[in-house]
């Protein structure tokens, strides 16, 4: 089974690596926090990379059980890098932004082209952005509060702490 139409490959391809891009983008966000010790942000962004992977395999497989062969493309370097972790937050939810519109384009190209199961597989991507959106902009509103090094520090290791416990939870 194919039938997948000429336009929506290129659609489902070119949000494969956007999600590649994003992936590769939030590894940029946790060297820079990396480097400038904020060890809980690091961790989280680079978890968010790791699950950025996860979506573009969603995809992948998807064109692969369609018969499809995904196409891997360059992947574009990081904007200039922020100064501040408000820029950094910032530029997490304009990464997530720019998602939502892949993803609402790519559902749109399954609509036009009456193909049933990219529209159901799609489905998972715009509840899962509903949340993603969310959470940058919930870490926006918390880095903007934190104004002052002290604070960011406690904010950081408020992330840490958090994401600990979802790993011993196994979440
Ligand atoms: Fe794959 Fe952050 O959405």
């Amino acid at each position: 089974m194919n039938g997948m139409s000429e336009s929506l490959r290129k659609e489902l391809n070119r949000q494969f690596n956007h999600e590649l891009m994003a992936a590769h983008h939030y590894e940029a966000l946790a060297w820079w926090c990396t480097h400038r010790t904020l060890p809980g942000f690091a961790r989280f962004f680079r978890k968010q990379a790791g699950e950025e992977r996860e979506h573009a395999d969603r995809i992948g497989r998807h064109l692969i059980d369609r018969g499809v062969e995904p196409r891997v493309e360059a992947l574009p370097a990081p904007e200039s890098l922020p100064e501040s972790l408000l820029e950094v937050a910032r530029y997490a939810r304009r990464l997530e932004q720019n998602n939502s519109r892949g993803i609402h384009a790519a559902y749109e190209a399954a609509l036009a082209a009456r193909d049933y199961p990219a529209q159901v597989m799609l489905h998972w991507f715009i509840r899962e952005q509903v949340e993603e959106e969310a959470w940058t902009a919930e870490m926006v509103g918390r880095v903007e509060a934190a104004d002052c090094a002290g604070a960011l520090l406690e904010l950081d290791r408020h992330i840490e702490k958090l994401l600990e416990q979802r790993e011993e939870q196994g979440d």
